[in-house]
């Protein structure tokens, strides 16, 4: 196998089918932004620390940092351009952020958000605390986590369908 030789990959991305070819070494971070021109999940760390990277992939939340792209072969990602719903007005996740300005440079929001999007599957209800742990692989400079807590259990009242009381400070 010579460094650049490419390997033809498959998968489905936001509901699209997608066929490429790519070398072994290509990140699937890169191989989102480069070739599928995605780009917003980001790159924030070379020690998949950070979560910026982070898209579901078969149901999972993953750090495309370290996942090569041959590896995502034949699965089913969703990035956070895929978030919003078909009519073009956000998802619960996006509308929990902007209402409850769980984001400040924009940065680690995709990747948050795409971290709360399988959060609120695997626990449609969690307590701020499951909230804290579940995001702990995803970092942010900005905002100091509070109001990314207050944005989720936003969403996780609308889409339990229950109302959000903002808890008093
Ligand atoms: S870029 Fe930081 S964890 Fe992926
Ligand atoms: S909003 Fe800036 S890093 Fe989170």
């Amino acid at each position: 196998m010579s460094d650049t030789e490419q390997f033809p990959v498959t998968m489905t991305v936001n509901g699209k089918k997608v066929q490429r070819f790519v070398e072994a070494r290509t990140l699937l971070i890169h191989f989102l932004r480069e070739d599928l021109n995605l780009t917003g999940p980001h790159i924030g760390c070379e020690t998949t620390h950070c979560g910026a990277c982070t898209v579901e992939m078969n149901g999972m939340s993953v750090k495309t940092c370290t996942l090569f792209a041959v590896q995502a072969n034949g699965a089913e990602l969703t990035t956070i351009e895929g978030m919003a719903n078909p009519d073009g007005t956000l998802s619960a996740l996006q509308e929990g952020f902007r209402q409850m300005h769980g984001l400040q440079c924009g940065f680690c929001t995709p990747g948050m958000i795409m971290r709360a999007h399988t959060l609120l599957k695997e626990n449609p209800n969690p307590t701020e605390d499951e909230i804290r742990m579940g995001i702990s692989g995803n970092l942010c400079r900005c905002t100091g986590y509070q109001n990314i807590v207050k944005a989720i259990q936003y969403a996780a009242a609308k889409l339990n369908g229950t109302d959000f009381q903002e808890a008093a400070e």
